[in-house]
């Protein structure tokens, strides 16, 4: 008998993945992704045509990936109200109709894994084996929602009431829903942001990031293939202030979900403020300034593992990336110097070569923030390592792996989004006071540490308001159901992407009483 994940306690499997490291795997798969560099690919907003735009690879500009018709502010308004009619039809299908749906998005997903590699690869920079990372934790949103639709939207939750009086709570959609996707998951977290408030019965105008609207079409175009009605979930590239400004600002939209900085998320707040309509709900995932505590009876060798694939794994561009270690006196001139020693052995460059750790940053853009940073850093702190720029340089975007002692995190006033780690020593009786200077920054997304003393965690564990606290491990990499994803204060108004609360987040409850 085949159970539907999700009903009654049976378990709901996470995507296998590639395994790269096997030839008969991986050679051929690397023929085929060389045979989709001919492809060229398009992104078109769900009603009307918008305005060309190429998009071009990050680490390499002489490349040209696929075109993107960006949204005008009158195709939004467009699809909003396409979206608005249709919803109540979606909603009525029922949570395990919806799941079915979404479960075959999943396997069309599988189906074309390796579409999603090479998008990943050319149009966001990501080298191979974090765009396998990123069709696993894809799938694994799109099953694990649809698990969620089975166990809040299949039937009504009874309540208890007089003798006589029938009560009953029964979740809905809440009508049309923006997603507003990052670039730097353009594919796992662009489909969790989606897929999640179809679930729950609405409506969706999904915005991509505007570096990486291809993989975002290809991701809608399977969602219908696999019968979610087109005007359910429509896609709409494009600016930030465009189609995000109109979408947010929009009076027949029911709720908001992003993920991207602080700052925008600032601005969808003012914005929904000052709209018409209804007061609805913002759901908001966003930067991190993280922290690993590193004391001296850790181990060695796994600090260096874990700070290596912590803070320079995807180029740093993770949000839950490490940016500032802390690591006691008594051990920090060995750490660091594994540490510095470890990321000589990094290979920076064309993140469609196996051999690449670190591919490029996203833009231009991405790019001065950093090299600022590192500008200022050359002048305030003292250089510890500093790989050499690829000779891909010279036609992409590149930050190659940076650390640098300071004398206090004070010192950073913002998040730096790339693979640049900062460390500061801490005295014997101090851990008190780095707790502090971790909660001083606002941000609350994730923590390491590495100790092997029980107190010291249960002290961290008690005090740091983070969302997500690693033990003796890295910080990244967060598994769907498993470890729900999402942080505290500047770093986002929870609930937990791929957590139990998330999906309800979405819904509004609507009680009947009956009196029979
Ligand atoms: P961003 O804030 O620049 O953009 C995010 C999205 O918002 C994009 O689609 C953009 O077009 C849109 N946008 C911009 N201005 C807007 C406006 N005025 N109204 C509506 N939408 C608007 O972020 P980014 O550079 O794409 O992503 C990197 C940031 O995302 C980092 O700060 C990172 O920490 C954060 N992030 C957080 C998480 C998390 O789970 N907490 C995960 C990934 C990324
Ligand atoms: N969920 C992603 C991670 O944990 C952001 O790295």
């Amino acid at each position: 008998i085949v159970v539907p994940a999700g009903l009654f306690g049976a378990k709901r499997r996470n995507s296998a993945g590639v395994d790269l490291s096997d030839p008969l795997v991986r050679e051929p798969l690397l023929e085929r992704l060389k045979a989709l560099e001919a492809r060229s690919w398009t992104a078109k907003p769900g009603l009307g045509k918008g305005e060309a735009r190429s998009i071009v690879s990050p680490h390499d500009h002489r490349i040209t990936v696929g075109t993107t018709f960006e949204a005008t502010a009158a195709d939004v308004d467009r699809m909003v109200r396409a979206a608005s009619d249709a919803q109540i039809a979606w909603d009525s299908l029922g949570g395990e109709k919806r799941a079915r749906l979404l479960e075959r998005a999943a396997d069309l997903y599988e189906e074309h894994a390796e579409e999603f590699f090479s998008l990943c690869t050319r149009e966001a920079g990501k080298t191979l084996v974090d765009g396998v990372l990123e069709v696993r934790e894809a799938v694994d949103f799109l099953r694990f929602y649809a698990s969620e639709a089975r166990r809040q939207f299949t039937r009504p939750l009874p309540l208890p009431g007089p003798t006589g009086e029938q009560n009953e709570l029964r979740l809905h959609g809440r009508g049309v829903i923006a997603a507003i996707a990052p670039w730097n998951f353009p594919l796992a977290i662009f489909t969790g942001l989606v897929s999640a408030p179809l679930a729950a019965g609405n409506a969706v105008i999904a915005k991509p990031a505007g570096q990486t609207p291809l993989v975002a079409a290809l991701a809608i175009e399977l969602m219908h293939k696999a019968g979610i009605p087109r005007d359910i979930v429509q896609l709409a590239p494009g600016s930030g202030r465009v189609v995000g400004g109109t979408l947010t600002a929009h009076p027949l939209l029911s709720g908001v979900v992003f993920t991207g900085s602080t700052e925008t998320a600032r601005m969808i707040n003012r914005t929904l403020a000052e709209r018409d309509g209804p007061i609805i709900p913002f759901v908001a995932e966003t930067g991190g300034q993280n922290a690993m505590i590193v004391d001296s009876s850790a181990l060695p060798e796994q600090v260096t593992r874990d700070v290596i694939s912590s803070a320079f794994q995807s180029a740093g561009q993770r949000c839950s990336a490490l940016r500032v270690l802390f690591v006691q006196e008594d051990v920090a001139d060995s750490m660091i110097s594994m540490i510095s020693g470890a990321m000589e052995a990094l290979t920076v460059g064309d993140p469609g070569d196996l051999k690449t750790d670190v591919g490029p940053v996203i833009d231009e853009a991405a790019k001065k923030v950093l090299d600022d940073h590192i500008e200022w850093l050359d002048k305030n702190a003292r250089k510890i390592c500093r790989l050499d720029e690829p000779k891909e340089a010279t036609n992409g975007t590149f930050v190659s792996p940076a650390f640098y002692e300071i004398e206090s995190p004070s010192q950073l006033n913002q998040e730096n989004f790339g693979a640049i780690l900062h460390v500061v020593r801490f005295g014997n009786d101090e851990l008190d006071k780095v707790v502090e200077a971790i909660n001083t920054t606002g941000y609350g997304l994730t923590l390491g540490l590495h100790s092997r003393i029980d107190t010291v965690r249960d002290y961290v564990e008690a005090h740091a308001r983070v969302g997500n606290f690693y033990v003796n491990r890295n910080q990244i990499g967060a598994v769907v159901e498993s470890q729900p994803f999402g942080g505290e204060g500047l770093s986002g108004t929870g609930p937990k992407a791929g957590g139990p609360h998330y999906v309800a987040r979405f819904a509004t409850e609507r009680v009947t009483c009956i009196d029979t």
